[in-house]
């Protein structure tokens, strides 16, 4: 089981880290670049995991998992290392990325733009894998939700036995609401992240998100699987975890803030 205690005063103290810049143990810090699909995320932990400082940009450089713009991928990398190491006073050197499953192939193009931007890739890993260094659960399975992908990871006795990625995300939710409410994408963006909203868009987007619990449902079996951990950015929709669970038939659970997991699972993976 997962400890959701824990797992929530530690995405806190991430969250915050955004805004709060926080002393760290000893002197080697960890760095982990998430090159998204909607953002782009370091997060910057201390030796312990302490969050120490972390950077987000909302950017449209990758599709599908897949970095389509290059130079634009590596300014905003180099921004939101350059603010950091501002906020900080030190130079950061090492850092660990992450991939979608299935995206393997582009690994070297994730890894030229932390490698053009200044850092030393030490480690690279499969999304929902480094979500659950936050989860730590044995068994169950890791639902990775972002802006253009869908990635799980299925446990067991502690070891993940499978990954899948899938093209599907948040941008298709917002493409969903734009076109119900006939309004431009960036309007029905703005009113999707407005929890005060959550309630009256839940059923507009409601198909899109039972196609996503489908997705998971092909892949897992109830009889083996029964816990679905959620995280990832869409995960932050108001009632999602219902959803999934009435399409799945299994128990389903998110933290209250699911949006910074993966990034901050990469970044403890960092090898200092
Ligand atoms: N409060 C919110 N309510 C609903 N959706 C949200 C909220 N905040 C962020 N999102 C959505 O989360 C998505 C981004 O999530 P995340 O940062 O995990 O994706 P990503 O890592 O950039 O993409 P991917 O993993 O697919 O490459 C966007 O579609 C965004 O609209
Ligand atoms: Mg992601």
């Amino acid at each position: 089981m997962m400890d959701l205690t824990r797992v929530n005063a530690y995405m806190e103290r991430v969250s915050r880290s955004e805004h709060e810049t926080f002393k760290p143990v000893g002197s080697k810090l960890k760095v982990g670049l998430d090159l998204g699909t909607a953002y782009i995320v370091l997060v910057v932990l201390d030796e312990e995991n302490n969050p120490i400082a972390c950077e987000k940009r909302a950017a449209n450089v990758l599709k599908d998992g897949v970095v389509v713009d290059y130079s634009g991928s590596l300014r905003i990398v180099r921004e939101l290392k350059a603010k950091l190491e501002e906020r900080l006073g030190v130079e950061l050197t090492n850092c660990a990325i992450a991939m979608p499953a299935g995206t393997e192939s582009s690994v070297r193009t994730h890894q030229y733009v932390a490698e053009g931007a200044g850092f030393e890739v030490t480690n690279v890993l499969d999304e929902p894998s480094a979500a659950n260094s936050i989860y730590q659960i044995d068994d169950g399975v890791v639902v990775d939700i972002g802006g253009g992908t869908t990635g799980l990871a299925i446990l067991k006795g502690g070891k993940v036995v499978q990954i899948e990625d899938e093209p599907t995300g948040g941008t298709h939710v917002t493409l969903v609401l734009a076109g119900n409410y006939h309004i431009p994408f960036d309007e029905a963006e703005k009113i999707k992240q407005d929890y005060s909203r959550h309630r009256e868009i839940l059923p507009v987007v409601k198909a899109v998100l039972e196609k996503m619990a489908s997705i998971v449902k092909r892949y897992v079996d109830p009889n083996e699987v029964d816990t679905i951990y959620l995280c990832g950015g869409t995960c932050c929709l108001t009632g999602i975890e219902g959803i999934f669970e009435k399409e799945t038939g299994i128990h389903t659970v998110k933290p209250a803030d699911p949006f910074l997991v993966t990034p901050a699972g990469i970044a403890m993976n960092c090898i200092i």
